[in-house]
């Protein structure tokens, strides 16, 4: 499990200074992102929806730059409080990659 802290630093360190990983992953929006959305988070997380389950008016995981937006609490969600998704379904694997997309910039 990853602290608070080192999630901040992760995501503080990417605008500066981009991890070599990163340059090798192959994690970006069209091959991961928009998926791991689209299966986990945007059944309620959207515009689109009208049976939101309770999911907060203006939080919202639709387009790239709203995930970005909310690349904080998203990664804190999944992988730290592990609150959402709420019935849970994310292997560990795939909310260790949602972590590390964000962590290098989600491109
Ligand atoms: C079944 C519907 C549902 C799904 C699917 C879902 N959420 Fe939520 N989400 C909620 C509800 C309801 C709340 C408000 C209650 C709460 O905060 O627990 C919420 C609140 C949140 C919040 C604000 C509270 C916080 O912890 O900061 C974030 C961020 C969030 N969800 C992220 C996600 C992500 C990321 C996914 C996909 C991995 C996801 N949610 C999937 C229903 C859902």
């Amino acid at each position: 499990m990853r602290s608070l802290a080192s999630i901040a630093l992760a995501l503080a360190a990417c605008g500066t200074d981009i991890e070599p990983s990163c340059a090798q992953s192959y994690l970006d929006y069209e091959s991961f992102g928009a998926a791991f959305m689209s299966n986990w988070c945007t059944g309620c997380h959207s515009d689109a929806v009208a049976m939101r389950q309770a999911a907060p008016i203006d939080i919202n995981f639709d387009t790239i730059d709203e995930v970005r937006a909310q690349s904080f609490t998203i990664v804190r969600s999944t992988t730290v409080d592990r609150s959402m998704p709420p019935a849970g379904g994310p292997s560990d694997a795939e909310r260790q990659m949602l972590a590390d997309w964000i962590d290098c910039g989600a491109p």
